[in-house]
């Protein structure tokens, strides 16, 4: 079963499957948020999580230091709902995209 996942700002509503990440479906949902690695390292896809719960996955410590997850804080990439939440996204940067993130690499 999955669970509710609503966006602010916007209000929006829209349900992740079990096992789904805020990120992934988000995207399935058409919603685009900031995704740089999808790994969990790079801390691109951080935001606040203001309601519920979430398994942080495969979120690293570059990504996602204890201090961001006490204060609330999930990399969208790793993280899955584990009750109903309502999650703060950034706002899309319009230059930075993977090709920014690739030239940041080696
Ligand atoms: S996109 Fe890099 S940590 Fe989520």
């Amino acid at each position: 079963m999955g669970f509710s996942i609503t966006l602010q700002p916007g209000n929006h509503t829209f349900i992740a499957e079990a096992g789904e990440t805020i990120l992934d479906a988000a995207t399935k949902h058409g919603h685009q948020l900031p995704r740089g690695c999808g790994d969990g390292a790079c801390g691109m896809c951080k935001g606040n999580v203001l309601q519920g719960t979430v398994d942080h996955g495969k979120a690293t410590e570059i990504g996602l230091s204890a201090e961001d997850r006490n204060a609330g804080m999930a990399l969208f990439c790793c993280a899955i709902p584990t009750s109903d939440v309502v999650v703060e996204r950034r706002e899309m940067s319009s230059d930075w995209d993977m090709q920014d993130w690739d030239s940041q690499e080696g």
